[in-house]
């Protein structure tokens, strides 16, 4: 195989040298913002030489070239990354991981050294099972909500142990339900109706199991690795917007912005989130022989007693990978590499110390009944950087095709100026029922 060499950094001893393709084709899954995002990033790097997104949206096309590929046919992605000589599949979404896809390269005899940034199955149980990911923590004594797990058969104690907690209630189905299948309530009548509702189907498949938990109080924070499995290095945390109002009321939503730094997150607490949180979740699943590569997202909320794991991600988060990616100054695809060969240790991540801001325009009437196919005009300043996340395109014409629409994003040398510069590009971004909140980040960086 023809290869040059690079460089990266190496810990100890300043240098080393390693053989790499010079061919870099990577082929990344998803169509949001978060595959809008990672895709910028990816096309950035010298090492890059083919991109292919499956499916894409027009964001992409401008960074590479767009597959429409069935994201749940893993044959049909098997068979273009064999015809293509794929080297590096990314993974944007939780579906297909927890579904196997990361499996199902691992076992093909023309797809096994496709390096995969992204878990099987047994990993991708952080996310698709939460009474899995509870267990696990528990098992590795990561700090989290006390919690139990129930099923039809075992109703009378759910009641029983709804009633040794205090309101409000949180009741999660325990497997994928679309970021629907959490319900907080505020009084045990609400709990004990919601459980009834959730066992009796709600959910289908993903509510047979319903975890109940503790309620936590605290301001939340996305804390984001990369990992091979026995090394790992932090990305830049974030903080999202999850409900559709301003001053985070209304219904849930896909995220409507993102912020980073988040000025808790000093090094002091993240050194906290390390050593209580990140490594003995790298230790543990080591521990339970459970091989991991790829990003771990790690939910996390701050309480008096520090921080605590709402939940884990097998992926990035979107809208936070928006914004994590404006700051990452390494080259993403000199990480994969690194964690292809196993040697993420030996290469220093840097992200900037500028902050980076996204606010999510979305179509009016989301998170219900939206309407789409309305004409898009983007902002045009050097300062913002436009991620699409539900767009399309129809005769050089481009529509809106989502709830969430487009990811106006920015640096700033201040927090505060990158999320004046997006509100600012937010505002320059129109199209028929556009809505978006004012005041993302607004509540750690005051006005
Ligand atoms: P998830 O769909 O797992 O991201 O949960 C949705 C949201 O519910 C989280 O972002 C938190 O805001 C909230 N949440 C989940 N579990 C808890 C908990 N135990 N205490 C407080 N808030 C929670
Ligand atoms: N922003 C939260 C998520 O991606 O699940």
């Amino acid at each position: 195989m023809p290869a040059r060499t690079i460089h990266m950094r190496m810990q100890a001893q300043g240098y080393f040298t390693f053989q790499t393709p010079l061919v870099m084709k990577i082929l990344l899954l998803g169509s949001g913002g978060r595959e809008n995002a990672l895709a910028w990033k990816i096309a950035q790097s010298p090492l890059t030489t083919q991109l292919f997104i499956a499916p894409g949206n027009p964001g992409t096309a401008a960074l590479g070239t767009n597959v429409n590929l069935d994201l749940s046919d893993f044959d049909e992605v098997a068979a273009f990354a064999i015809d293509e000589e794929i080297q590096t599949l990314v993974v944007g979404p939780e579906v297909p991981l927890v579904e196997g896809i990361a499996d199902y390269f691992a076992h093909h005899s023309l797809l096994k050294d496709i390096c995969v940034i992204g878990p099987q199955k047994a990993g991708a149980q952080l996310e698709g099972s939460k009474d899995f990911a509870k267990a696990f923590m528990q098992r590795h004594h990561i700090p989290t909500a006390r919690y139990a797990t129930f099923t039809a058969a075992t109703l009378n104690d759910a009641r029983a142990f709804l009633n040794t907690l205090t309101p409000p209630y949180v009741l999660k189905a325990d497997g994928l339900a679309a970021g629907k299948g959490v319900v907080i309530v505020p009084t045990l009548a609400e709990a004990e109706s919601e459980l009834d509702a959730m066992l009796g189907g709600k959910f289908g498949k993903a509510g047979a199991k319903v975890v109940i938990e503790e309620f936590m109080q605290g301001t939340e924070c996305s804390v984001f690795v990369i990992t091979d499995g026995r090394h790992y290095a932090l990305l830049p945390e974030a903080k999202d917007y999850k409900r559709i109002g301003e001053k985070d009321t209304g219904l849930n939503t896909g995220g409507m912005g993102s912020v980073s730094p988040v000025p808790f997150a000093d090094e002091a607490w993240i050194e906290r989130v390390r050593t209580y949180i990140i490594e003995p979740t790298i230790k543990g699943l080591q521990a339970e022989n459970i091989p991991y590569q790829g990003f771990i997202f790690f939910g996390l909320i701050n309480t008096v007693e520090g921080p605590k794991v709402i939940e884990y991600n097998c992926r990035m988060g979107d809208p936070e990978t928006e914004s994590v990616m404006l700051r990452l100054q390494t080259d993403l695809v000199e990480i994969f590499e690194a964690i292809r060969q196993g040697r993420l240790n030996e290469i220093q991540v840097e992200f900037t110390k500028e902050a980076a801001a996204c606010v999510m325009l979305v179509s009016g009437g989301y998170p219900e009944a939206y309407e789409k196919n309305k004409p898009i005009t983007l902002p045009n300043d050097d300062n913002l950087v436009v991620f699409h996340a539900g767009t399309r395109e129809e005769q050089g014409r481009l529509l809106s095709n989502g709830g969430r629409v487009v990811a106006v994003c920015s640096r700033g040398a201040t927090p505060r100026i990158a999320l004046d510069n997006a509100l600012k590009g937010a505002t320059e971004t129109t199209f028929e029922g556009a809505y978006y909140r004012r005041d993302i980040g607004s509540d750690i960086y005051p006005l």
